[in-house]
């Protein structure tokens, strides 16, 4: 396992960014982190201007003093390379390396992230102060771990990105003929003979072509990745000790494919901002984690992966920000670690006076020391501290649900039957019922190992290749439970239709036929015979095999099944025809759990109390309990609290508590 050099237990911490503050300062910041239990910053995240203050000429001085004060506190960097904000003497210089939007217009500098990740003079930039940084700081002893650039996830419509994105396309698909087969381009005229005719998905008359916009997106993944890579490789030749990692962001304008990512990071971590402030955001939280740590296991780092940055208080949304009440800074912290996070990171240290950002909330505040976001923050170090052990742990589900970029990308066109339709939030939605029900769950992309799952959910798995329609055959032949929802196995890996009837892929598999959709407005609500209703979406379901579950009751497809059952092979496979209110999903998931043999993570947690097991696979385990509700309380469990140290049997959680309990009963 590669982890940050140096760094045992948890870490704790987050941006540092001293360049915004005059020199005086810095040793107050590493005072301060040193009562807060602070053991790892992220420094240098967007100082490329004062690293480089013009072109080749560096400047390291005052990187040298915050190293060595933060080496002398005992505090452990995690340094960044500065390449997702270029300096203004940068687009000056290369203004073809600013980036195009899609409707043509050269963006230029004054925010972040304004290059474009193609452009010969961007990398070459990128390249030059990653190799300053490493030479520099490679024998560093504060050194722990290189934290390359911010969050990817821009596009560009320039010559450079268009030609790169023709060669991806020529190796994908050989030659044109695939190409335009792929991509239908017979429909409305847009046959390719040339390869120079093919641009990235600009702006255009009317719809686009949504085959084209689907491999648009897998080519940024993978060009992002070419940039991360380049700087991954010249910082571990330097540092070949020192784990590499970059911060992903997460959110539906990211054309990353993370999970695909994963193998070529040393660690998993991500940055995660809930868009909701009630318990929505409890259920992002979870949902943000468990992708994580399964993202992780494809990485030389995992199974563990670090929360990189959240919000010790307000968070930076549109419209209006939203505070964390009293407590939530304990608990939302430890929601991450409950799934395997070692650490918490928060972006950031210190409050900044202007920028941005001024009012983004930070560990230290702008009232400083003294308030209640400082003092919360103390706690938590002191709370992080105290579980060192759990570190050994990681959470074993025997549920997943599919999670596939692609598929993502497919539904983003602006082609689909709805417009209400968003891949995220349906597989978010069979996330928050199994959350709700208190299973633990993973989430697979294809291609995953299925076998140690009892249950699977496919939520709008839209686009879906032969190969994997064929292995969740095999899973449910052999044995395995399956809930697909609707909108699921409709088209090929192409993003084409499968005809014959939907669900395509699943028809057989499901032992039903659709011939149509029957879309819901947004508002509309179609009752279901067992007192249940659907919104969204249905459908004039016929059996070709399968057993009713129950039916709809009104709408325009009334008397027709709305949730069916169908046994194959030694499995079971569902089909859920319309998006469930969330208490209904919650109930058929656990139905369907029950029936696979599986239980949640702790069957007496009342409702509102979060509880997950992480364990060592050796005997020991240790439950984090999290009370998400107003009253106080109490869960059947026992065992030794590590956050208070006193022995509890059962458990009881005042309105907003936590408790991380060693189990009793376990090897120790
Ligand atoms: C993150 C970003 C940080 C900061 C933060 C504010 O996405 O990496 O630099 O902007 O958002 O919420």
């Amino acid at each position: 396992m590669r982890w940050p050099k140096g760094l045992t237990g948890l870490c704790y911490g987050g941006d540092y960014n001293p360049e915004q503050w005059p020199a005086e300062l810095w040793p107050e910041d590493v005072a301060l982190m040193r009562r807060a239990r602070v053991t790892l910053v992220t420094v240098g995240v967007f100082a490329w201007s004062r690293l480089e203050p013009e072109p080749g000429r560096y400047d390291f001085d005052w990187l040298d003093r915050v190293l060595d004060l933060l080496h002398a506190g005992g505090i452990r960097v995690a340094l960044a390379t500065p390449t997702a904000a270029p300096p203004p003497w940068f687009s000056l210089r290369h203004p073809d390396a600013l980036p195009v939007t899609a409707d043509g217009v050269r963006l230029s500098h004054g925010s972040r992230d304004t290059y474009c990740a193609s452009a010969p003079a961007y990398r070459a930039a990128a390249r030059r102060i990653a190799t300053a940084l490493a030479q520099r700081y490679a024998d560093h002893p504060a050194l722990a771990l290189w934290h390359v650039h911010n969050e990817y996830g821009t596009t560009c419509h320039c010559e450079y990105v268009a030609a790169a994105f023709r060669r991806w396309l020529r190796e994908r698909y050989g030659g044109l003929d695939a190409l335009n087969d792929a991509w239908t381009t017979s429909f409305w005229s847009q046959h390719y003979t040339d390869w120079e005719q093919i641009r990235t998905p600009v702006a255009t008359r009317y719809l686009g072509n949504p085959g084209q916009l689907l491999d648009f997106r897998r080519f940024v993944s993978d060009e992002l990745l070419g940039a991360y890579l380049e700087q991954r490789d010249l910082l571990r030749a330097a540092t070949p000790e020192v784990p590499v990692t970059t911060n992903y962001v997460l959110g539906d304008w990211v054309p990353v494919d993370h999970a695909r990512w994963s193998a070529e990071v040393d660690l998993v971590a991500i940055d995660h901002y809930p868009s909701e402030s009630g318990p929505g955001a409890e259920e992002q939280t979870a949902f943000a984690a468990d992708l994580a740590r399964c993202w992780a296991r494809r990485s030389p780092g995992g199974p563990a992966w670090l929360l990189m940055e959240s919000a010790p208080n307000l968070i930076l949304t549109p419209g209006r920000m939203h505070a964390k009440e009293p407590g939530r800074l304990l608990r939302h912290s430890l929601a991450h670690v409950a799934r395997g996070s070692r650490g918490a990171m928060f972006f950031q240290w210190r409050a900044s006076r202007g920028g941005a950002e001024l009012f983004h909330s930070a560990l230290l505040p702008h009232a400083g020391p003294e308030s209640r976001t400082f003092r919360e923050a103390v706690a938590l170090g002191e709370s992080l501290t105290r579980l060192a052990e759990v570190d050994a742990g990681t959470v074993a589900a025997r549920v997943a649900i599919a999670w596939d970029a692609s598929c993502r990308w497919a539904m983003q066109a602006t082609v689909l039957p709805s417009a209400s339709l968003d891949y995220a939030a349906e597989v978010a939605a069979a996330h928050r019922a199994l959350w709700r029900a208190g299973y633990p769950c993973d989430l697979v992309i294809p291609g995953d190992d299925l076998s140690g799952y009892a249950l699977l959910v496919l939520p709008a798995l839209y686009l879906v290749s032969d190969r994997y329609a064929d292995q969740v055959r095999g899973y449910v032949a052999g044995g395995g439970h399956l809930v697909v929802g609707y909108l699921s196995g409709i088209a090929d890996e192409y993003g084409r239709v499968r005809p014959g009837g939907y669900p395509g892929a699943f028809r057989d598999l499901l032992g039903i036929r659709v011939e149509e959709f029957h879309p819901l407005d947004p508002a509309e609500r179609v009752p279901l015979a067992d007192g249940t209703t659907g919104r969204l979406w249905s459908e004039p379901v016929r059996l070709a095999g399968a057993t009713v579950v129950t039916t709809y009751a009104g709408g325009t497809v009334a008397g027709r099944p709305a949730v069916t059952r169908h046994d194959h092979g030694a499995g079971v496979a569902w089909y859920v025809s319309t998006r469930l209110d969330d208490d209904a999903y919650r109930d058929l998931l656990r139905r369907a759990a029950e029936r696979a043999g599986v239980a949640p993570a702790c069957p007496a947690a009342p409702p509102g109390v979060e509880a997950v097991r992480r364990g060592d696979g050796a005997g020991r385990s240790w439950l984090f309990l999290l009370n998400h509700t107003a009253t106080t309380q109490t869960v059947p469990a026992a065992g030794t609290d590590l956050l208070t140290g006193g022995h509890l049997d059962p458990v009881t959680l005042p309105p907003g508590g936590c408790a991380v309990l060693r189990e009793d009963g376990a090897a120790g």
